[in-house]
């Protein structure tokens, strides 16, 4: 039974995702708007037009310090998880977004882009924790059987947040020239929302309970979160994990790969994190309108809509089918379709010129890349690396699987349109041969979850690691992949 705290303290929890997703969804549409700002500022500073190098470089940085500002909070989460609680995290990281919202709204009348890239960089710091703190505390408050669905919801919430900021950001809308600081500062909205209601959500009870030693305050999360008078159950559960928890030191992220215990779950999730960032579909997100111009697409602002629309019907698809296939054959299934739309969205591009219904075709394919994405690659790493970590390891986990996540972000962010120079129509060729090793690594190294513990989950590794030392047999007791497929 879902109470009312129940679906109030995940709604809460993702707002801060929803945020997460306007915010990397809003810059793309205003670009030309804020640039001329930036140019008026230049003019009035120094009496001449900004050169063409400076506005270029300026811009970039406006976009890409988001990422470092994620980057580096990102491998904070550990750190700040335990020691506020997930729930005091959330909280306290929303004067992150409240600077940095206030900063960006405000650049334009200040006339200074400094404040600007400022802001994109604390905006980029709350979005780093945020990116962390959702799928944790979602991931402990959630009934084992509802654990993956609810884990998608976090997904969800980024891309309906993208794709708010991709129709906001129309120029009839608020994408003009004297509306865009509104566009970026209502990313203050959900912030006032989280933290009206999270004082209302109850803190992570497996938090409580099994790093603070507060079993009372634990069994009241729980009878409130369940609506159960009896939560004995649950509690052993816990109970056990603690038990386990407390054999082990604590874990730092260094320890994360020294450990036999750790070490493969740690590999497997940084290469999730690295399938779901080195997919390319960041090269979608930032740069859709310009790869729909060179496609010859007719109308790239509406084709990047619909690109978004297509990203949350999928993930919507992906929210009820997690729980009946599974993370892995869904995550292959999504590599799959990624590399296969791919390879035919490059021959469309190379034969552009000579077959002009291609673009048709770029555009499908384009399109079908989103959709897979959403299947498995975009929800799946971000919920995963919770359910590979018991309660211990967990935040270091997650705050390396964070730290990878951003840093691939960040590449593909600065690097595609050089690349993009470089390859022509074949720049996607690299991304689908990349996404083929992300599906072979998959089938042969990732584990199926669904279904499992926490416990379970850490114990199926801990036998791995003593027994056969590393012996990569799948079996696992877990579902095996030839059935699974
Ligand atoms: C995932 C990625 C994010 C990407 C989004 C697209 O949340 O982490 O970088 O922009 O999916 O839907």
């Amino acid at each position: 039974r879902l109470t009312g705290t129940f679906v109030l303290s995940v709604f809460t929890a993702v707002l801060g995702s929803l945020e997460f997703g306007y915010n990397i969804g809003v810059i793309n549409a205003p670009q030309k708007m804020i640039e001329q700002d930036y140019n008026a500022t230049w003019l009035q500073r120094y009496g001449e037009p900004i050169p063409s190098g400076t506005l270029t470089s300026l811009w970039s940085l406006s976009v890409a310090i988001f990422s470092i500002g994620g980057m580096l909070s990102a491998f904070c989460l550990g750190f700040v998880s335990e020691w506020l609680g997930r729930r005091k995290a959330m909280l306290i990281n929303n004067l992150f977004a409240f600077i940095g919202g206030s900063l960006m709204a405000l650049s334009k009348l200040c006339r200074s882009f400094e404040m600007m890239i400022l802001g994109r960089f604390i905006i980029g710091a709350y979005c780093g924790l945020a990116s962390g703190l959702t799928p944790m505390y979602v991931g402990e408050i959630a009934p084992t059987s509802l654990r993956g669905a609810l884990g998608t919801l976090h997904q969800l919430a980024i891309v309906t947040g993208i794709l708010i900021a991709q129709i906001l950001g129309l120029e009839v809308l608020l994408g003009s020239q004297e509306l865009w600081p509104v566009l970026l500062g209502l990313t203050v909205v959900p912030t006032v929302l989280q933290m009206s209601f999270l004082p209302f959500c109850p803190e992570s009870p497996r938090f409580l309970y099994i790093v603070r030693c507060q079993e009372h305050q634990a069994k009241r999360g729980l009878r409130r979160l369940t609506g159960r008078q009896e939560v004995g159950d649950m509690l052993a559960e816990m109970k056990e994990e603690k038990r386990k928890m407390e054999m082990e030191r604590k874990v730092s992220i260094l320890e994360l790969f020294r450990s036999p215990l750790y070490r493969q779950p740690i590999i497997i999730s940084i290469l999730l994190q690295l399938s779901q960032q080195l997919s390319g579909i960041n090269a979608i997100f930032y740069y859709s309108t310009s790869i729909f111009i060179k496609a010859g697409v007719q109308s790239p602002v509406y084709a990047t809509i619909g690109a978004g629309v297509i990203n949350c019907a999928f993930t919507v698809v992906s929210l009820f089918l997690i729980e009946r296939m599974g993370r892995r054959t869904l995550h292959m299934l999504g590599l799959g379709g990624m590399c296969i739309c791919a390879v035919i969205m490059t021959m469309a591009l190379a034969l552009l010129d000579s077959v002009p219904w291609m673009s048709y075709i770029c555009m499908l394919s384009i399109f079908g890349f989103v959709a897979f994405f959403e299947v498995g690659p975009g929800p799946i790493p971000w919920f995963f690396v919770a359910e590979l970590f018991s309660q211990g390891p967990r935040p270091a986990a997650m705050a390396v699987a964070g730290f990878s996540n951003w840093t691939a972000n960040f590449i593909i962010g600065m690097g595609f349109q050089y690349v993009a120079d470089l390859c022509g129509p074949y720049v996607f060729l690299i991304f689908a041969v990349l996404l083929l090793f992300f599906l072979i690594f998959t089938f042969f190294r990732v584990p199926e979850t669904r279904g499992k513990t926490f416990d379970q989950i850490a114990a199926n590794f801990n036998e791995r690691s003593v027994g056969g030392m590393m012996d990569m047999d799948m079996d696992m007791d877990l579902d095996k992949p030839s059935t699974e497929l």
